[in-house]
């Protein structure tokens, strides 16, 4: 396990109080998990931000139904392969079709395709979840 550090923080009342009221609402035990939770939140942030190798989902809703989609969506998804590590579908209901995209690789590759999939005509939703590789983040 690693080694635990105490430091002291000064901060303004009112902030402290807004964190104090973050700390309860999020279900934190305390406030230095809730400290925690910040500090790695931010670092995974960052490493999206300096291009290092990074892991995330993307989440896709269309109707299977729409002409071409379908073979769009795969052809897209290949123009990546080299970032995508696995991809998983579901059939929502008759015409919906929810499929998760699990990325890993470097940044840009994951937006770039984040952004072909959401430009592709008849998408409903598209959204990222920017995760880490978790080598990085104690
Ligand atoms: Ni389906």
């Amino acid at each position: 396990m690693a080694k635990l550090v105490r430091f002291g923080v000064s901060l303004e009342k009112d902030l402290l109080d807004d964190f104090d009221r973050f700390i309860r609402e999020g279900g934190f035990t305390n406030r230095s998990q809730g400290l925690r939770s910040l500090i790695r939140e931010q670092l995974v942030k960052r490493e999206w931000l300096k291009g290092k190798e990074v892991a995330g989902t993307i989440t896709l809703v269309y109707d299977h139904h729409r002409r071409e989609l379908v073979t769009k969506l795969i052809s897209v998804q290949h123009d990546f392969h080299d970032a995508i590590v696995s991809t998983q579908h579901i059939h929502l209901d008759h015409n919906n079709c929810l499929e998760i995209v699990v990325v890993k690789g470097k940044p840009n590759q994951a937006q770039e395709l984040l952004q072909a999939l959401k430009a592709t005509k008849g998408v409903k939703h598209c959204a990222i979840s920017m995760a880490t590789t978790g080598n990085k983040i104690p």
